[in-house]
């Protein structure tokens, strides 16, 4: 048999969870969550939901993946309770799922890039996306192309492929993003952008708290990878006795801090252009189209030169940012019939690419689809994958849960104990209680919910 491959480093570890972390989630969907759910009202919930849910159950995933040291399916079987297995696969099927759409904004990004290098996108700022980027023929062929450059990275391995990709991308996410937040602190009308952002308005949460919350929850554990049996299979290379509190850590604060600092280029760009998030851009492309349009709208402003420049860099970070995501989404599935099928997995990611390829057509030729997939996708299967995981390590592992979690630290006091608890009870119980609350969304209230049928195809 061939010799399950690991992590080179600690440091290679956590940066790939980064990488998976920081994604589209955070530039792309944050912002126009937030706008639609408050503004700042919503970044203190998500916040919370970060701490509160998002830490612990990460946790919970890195418990199951360390311990059975292989892929999130067949994990179950490896610490004896193979009847749970189902609940891997659910993540998996997740992760195949999320992969589709994903990859179809992953396409726009990519068209975004090279219309900012031509300059074609600044003719038409604001139909550029709908018009020109978001569906039709360009937008699958963008698709295959974001597919091709994940599906290489993956087939080249966990340490050649995916570490050593996740070394250079992370970095550059930040530096990348610093540069453009310092240019947007320097806009005239920046101060607005960030008054919208960082100064809540608490009626507004508990006026709506019913949505808001499960939206911010959701993106919580959307943003950590949770939910996807993503964080089950990375950890399930860790070979060595990694603290996994403090790696969990370590990548909820980066995610965070990444994830605020991409806020703080977006709001600014867009208060400085004297365009209202929310909404202005629901208009254009929905709540899709909102970085894109709002971004570009903003940036048209600028002289053309400049406006490309910033432009290919805030696009071309979004892209690195997308695809160091990318590959943890097909790593999740390509392990699984690596492990199990002894396939070889140069061929397997390039065949699971494909379908997952074709998948994706629907969401790249409509923005309905691509809404009901992400809908599915977040408010349906992430919560079920959850609270199977979070009952999982909390009831059933139990014990040998916080066993798996000291191993690695100097015992840890009483914390491991202490997240125990936290997962048995606070922790399932909320997440149940989102899980019912997107349930009667989706299923009870017909007005609000577009995920079981889709509009029509445009
Ligand atoms: N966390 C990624 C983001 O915020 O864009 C998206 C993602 C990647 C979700 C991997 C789930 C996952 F398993």
């Amino acid at each position: 048999m061939v010799r399950r491959e690991t992590w080179a480093t600690r440091v290679g570890f956590i940066l790939a969870a980064i990488g998976s972390a920081v994604g589209l989630g955070n530039i792309w969907r944050f912002p126009f969550q937030t706008a639609d759910n408050g503004g700042a009202a919503f970044l203190i919930v998500y916040l919370i939901a970060v701490i509160a849910i998002g830490l612990p159950a990460l946790l919970a995933e890195f418990v199951i993946g360390r311990r059975a040291n292989i892929n999130a399916i067949e994990a179950f079987r490896r610490i004896n309770y193979s009847r749970w297995s189902f609940a891997g696969a659910i993540g998996v099927l997740a992760s195949f799922w999320t992969l589709s759409y994903y990859s179809v904004v992953g396409g726009w990004v990519i068209r975004f890039v090279y219309g900012f290098a031509s300059g074609a996108v600044l003719e038409m700022p604001s139909s550029y996306f709908t018009d020109v980027a978001a569906t039709g023929v360009d937008a699958v062929a963008l698709h295959a192309v974001f597919m091709g450059i994940t599906i290489l990275i993956v087939a080249l391995g966990v340490e050649k492929g995916i570490e050593l990709a996740t070394k250079f991308m992370v970095p550059a996410i930040v530096v990348l993003l610093l540069g453009l937040a310092a240019y947007a602190f320097t806009l005239p009308g920046a101060a607005e952008g960030y008054q919208y952002y960082l100064s809540p308005d608490v009626g507004a949460i508990v006026a709506d708290a019913p949505s808001v919350i499960p939206a911010a929850v959701g993106q919580a554990l959307f943003s950590l990878s949770v939910g996807f049996s993503v964080m089950i299979t990375y950890a399930s290379y860790l070979s060595g006795d990694d603290n996994l509190g403090t790696d969990g850590l370590s990548i909820a604060i980066a995610n965070t801090f990444i994830g605020v600092l991409a806020g703080a280029v977006v709001f600014p760009l867009l208060f400085a252009a004297g365009i209202q998030p929310g909404g202005d851009l629901v208009g254009s492309g929905g709540g899709a189209g909102a970085v894109f349009v709002g971004v570009t709208t903003a940036l048209a402003n600028l002289a053309p030169t400049a406006a490309r420049v910033v432009g290919v860099i805030f696009f071309g970070t979004v892209l690195i940012a997308a695809l160091s995501s990318s590959i943890s989404l097909l790593e999740a599935v390509v392990s699984y019939l690596v492990d199990n099928r002894g396939v070889a997995r140069a061929p397997t990611a390039a065949g699971l690419g494909v379908v997952i390829f074709l998948l994706g057509i629907p969401s790249a030729m409509s923005l309905e689809w691509l809404g009901w997939f992400d809908g599915i996708a977040v408010s349906l299967l992430l919560p079920i994958t959850v609270v199977l995981v979070v009952f999982f390590v909390g009831w059933v592992l139990g014990p040998e849960a916080v066993d798996e979690i000291r191993r690695g630290t100097r015992g840890g006091g009483s914390l491991p104990t202490a997240w125990l608890w936290w997962v048995r009870t606070v922790l399932l119980l909320a997440i149940v209680g989102v899980l019912l609350l997107n349930l009667n969304d989706i299923f009870l209230t017909p007005e609000s919910g577009y995920y079981i049928v889709p509009g029509p195809l445009r």
